[in-house]
């Protein structure tokens, strides 16, 4: 049995048992849509917590009802911006907002056209340029990473925004060995963060043993 985080050069496959046991209630194909979305969300809050780990911290003064204490709180001098690819991609939103307020969402819209399996794109709220790439930190979610093209996509325009790859970390639940590899092939100093590292995909671009159409099972579309 695994009980270690797996982590070759940037792949952070989280264990953990609370993990585990919502991963179980997600591939259950009979679970409702209720208790889907539940655990779903469970699982983000892991994920986001072990992503934003290594954000860039300065010491701030607080003073506490006894005396005064310094304490590393998120610098100041950095943008967060979290990239949801629509749809299923919202289900980490909520998260996101508990954890860190401060962050910049900028929703990405992208389906998968079911013949080509390639990305085609409805929706860019991207600014045109960022204020400060160079301090800029990108979270992408999305639940599934399966060919990697959605996810390519998505990498690439901030790379065009000029954010350093080593700053944009993609946050998936499930993801395929096809997906990271067509990823890190081309983006190697992108950290992917997933709760499971499935076997394959089928003929269709599904991850097996996978739970089925993220979206669909998110938003009671089946
Ligand atoms: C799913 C998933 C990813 C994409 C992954 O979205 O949420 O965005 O497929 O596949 P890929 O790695 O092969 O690109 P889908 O196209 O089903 O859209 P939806 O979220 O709107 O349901
Ligand atoms: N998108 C999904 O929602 N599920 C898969 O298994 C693959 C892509």
């Amino acid at each position: 049995m695994q009980t270690a985080n797996t982590k070759i050069k940037n792949l952070n496959i989280i264990k953990h048992p609370v993990i585990g046991e919502n991963l179980a209630i997600l591939r259950d194909k009979n679970q409702s849509f209720q208790y889907f979305r539940l655990a779903a969300k469970k699982i983000t809050q892991i994920l986001m917590y072990e992503a934003s780990k290594n954000l860039p911290t300065m010491e701030k003064e607080v003073q506490t009802p006894l005396e005064t204490t310094v304490t590393n709180v998120i610098s100041d001098g950095i943008e967060i911006i979290v990239s949801p690819i629509l749809r299923a991609g919202l289900v980490f939103e909520e998260t996101v907002l508990e954890l860190m307020p401060m962050a910049k969402i900028f929703h990405i819209g992208m389906y998968r056209n079911e013949e080509t399996l390639k990305p085609v794109w409805y929706y860019n709220k991207l600014p045109e340029k960022l204020n400060c790439p160079e301090k800029t930190f990108v979270y992408i979610t999305d639940p599934m990473l399966a060919t990697g093209g959605s996810l390519y996509d998505a990498i690439n325009l901030f790379i065009q925004k000029n954010v350093p790859p080593s700053q944009i970390k993609a946050v998936c639940i499930i993801s395929a060995p096809e997906g990271i590899e067509h990823i890190h092939s081309q983006f190697s100093d992108v950290e992917i963060i997933s709760a499971a590292l499935d076997r394959s995909l089928n003929e269709k671009g599904y991850i097996l043993p996978g739970l089925g159409d993220a979206g669909d099972r998110i938003f009671n579309t089946l």
